[in-house]
């Protein structure tokens, strides 16, 4: 307890702060992601506590030491759960990332279901497990973070340590036909319908999850209808949610609007002499459907040729899971398909996508989204997706047009006022991305206005709030001024 408030426990497989090698050198450099934009203020007014793996598994580095300032400067304390070579081999890159990353996007097929990933996933939840038993009270109130982490509340109930706990999954839930091919699938569902609640980004995640859980204990009953259910299973009775996260919609619209910011989307359009701009915006992985997209923009210029030399696609890939081989793989198949499309249709003065392969400043960020036209958001399937939200934000002209796969978490919140369209279908994303070029500037307005106004009202403020509101509902007077 501090001040005698209930703390807020953070639990994530990444702490807000990483340690990255410079050189000889290891410097800590800050999350810039909206979980620490939202999570830091409650935790420096409440007292909190962030516990996560530094990203460094070498033992020679003083690792506490590194980050002592930035939690200093944080005002809440980190806790690191070091972690061997070998374990991050078995949990993060195997268990976590080889298995349950592409199976919960409905990617089976890329799965390694290696038992020896299991195990090892086993031994490093117990890991953090142990680390969250010592470092809080059962007064704390402990928010566990995605899928990394499934098991903390089994093994703290294994443990005999008592703690309110909730869990939140940044990804999709599979539907049970997916879900089942999972071979420790019930120890999984088991772990989970032990936190006290279970956070998802939309109701079809949420019922996904029930009925996996009704195949394995058919005695299951839901009770409500609103977004937060009571479930009672078995020996169990926890709460199920659906929690749409956001953005800091403040941030990106107070971006865009800075002059610097508008001089460089100002530049960016110059450049590109003021073409019609499609833009899109990812982490280099798998289930973002590049390709795809890379390929629906060849289908446009195909069956469109009066569009070719009129528009240019930007597709920003920023680098990650860079040591797995088929990211490494991916990679190249984007940039040989690039080089095809350019090497189709180019002519002087016009080259028609423009590819980025890096990680961009936040306000060169938001300039791109500021002077892109179109975002072209197409993930094969994703369980949120903050492109969608923050090109949005960002666009205070607007002006610009959404064209968004079905399949992102995003479609449910944001239909009514998007393009949807279906990832695999070029052919459809080419007719849609040709009436978005065409739509007219008040309908570009309307919808616009529409979007904005969705993602204002229910930003990444409202989503910790809602979220910890329904964590801690008897004592909800211990949160007052976190409602937005
Ligand atoms: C997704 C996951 C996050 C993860 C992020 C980056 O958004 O939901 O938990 O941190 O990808 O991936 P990485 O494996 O580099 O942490």
């Amino acid at each position: 307890m501090v001040g005698g408030k209930q703390r807020l426990v953070v639990v994530s497989n990444r702490l807000p702060a990483t340690l990255k090698k410079d050189g000889d050198e290891w410097t800590v450099q800050g999350g810039a992601g909206g979980l620490v934009t939202a999570l830091a203020p409650v935790l420096k007014n409440r007292g909190g506590v962030w516990i996560g793996w530094s990203g460094a598994s070498d033992p020679s580095i003083d690792v506490d030491s590194l980050l002592a300032d930035f939690s200093a400067k944080a005002g809440y304390e980190l806790y690191t759960v070091p972690l061997t070579k070998e374990e991050v081999d078995g949990y993060y890159f195997g268990f976590s990332n080889e298995i349950i990353w592409p199976l919960f996007h409905d990617l089976q097929t890329r799965c390694r279901f290696h038992p020896r990933y299991w195990r090892m996933y086993l031994d490093v939840n117990f890991k953090f497990a142990e680390m969250v038993a010592r470092s809080t009270t059962p007064d704390d109130y402990i928010w566990i973070q995605d899928y990394h982490l499934m098991h903390q509340a089994f093994f703290l109930k294994s443990m005999g340590v008592k703690r309110q706990t909730g869990f939140f999954l940044h990804i999709p839930f599979p539907p049970p036909d997916i879900f089942m091919k999972l071979p420790w699938r019930w120890k999984v569902i088991q772990a989970l319908t032990e936190f006290d609640l279970v956070g998802f980004h939309t109701t079809q995640d949420r019922d996904n999850f029930a009925e996996c859980l009704r195949r394995f204990q058919p005695d299951t009953e839901i009770e409500g209808s609103g977004a937060v259910v009571e479930v009672r299973s078995g020996n169990r009775q926890f709460r199920l949610g659906a929690f749409p996260i956001s953005i800091d919609f403040n941030q990106f619209n107070g971006l865009a609007e800075n002059e610097d910011v508008a001089r460089k989307a100002f530049n960016i359009r110059e450049a590109l002499r003021h073409r019609k701009i499609i833009l899109g915006v990812d982490r280099l992985d798998y289930t973002k459907g590049i390709p795809e997209r890379i390929r629906s923009i060849q289908t446009l210029f195909r069956m469109f040729p009066d569009l070719r030399g009129r528009v240019n696609f930007v597709q920003i890939a920023v680098p990650s899971r860079e040591e797995v081989d088929e990211y490494k793989e991916l990679r190249t198949e984007i940039e040989q398909l690039v080089g095809r499309v350019n090497g189709e249709f180019s002519f002087p003065g016009w080259v028609p996508v423009h590819y980025h392969y890096k990680s961009f400043p936040h306000d060169e960020l938001v300039a791109y989204y500021s002077a892109a036209d179109i975002a072209l958001v197409t993930p094969l399937r994703d369980g949120m997706n903050l492109v969608a939200k923050e090109y949005c934000a960002a666009n205070v002209s607007q002006d610009g047009v959404l064209v968004l796969s079905e399949f992102a978490g995003a479609a449910a919140q944001l239909q009514e006022d998007a393009y949807l369209v279906n990832p695999y279908d070029m052919e459809g994303i080419a007719k849609d991305l040709n009436r978005a070029i065409h739509r007219d500037k008040a309908e570009r307005k309307l919808h616009m206005t529409n979007l904005r106004d969705q993602i204002r009202k229910n930003n990444i403020y409202w989503w910790v709030d809602s979220f910890l509101q329904a964590g801690i509902s008897k004592r909800l007077g211990d949160f007052p001024e976190m409602a937005t």
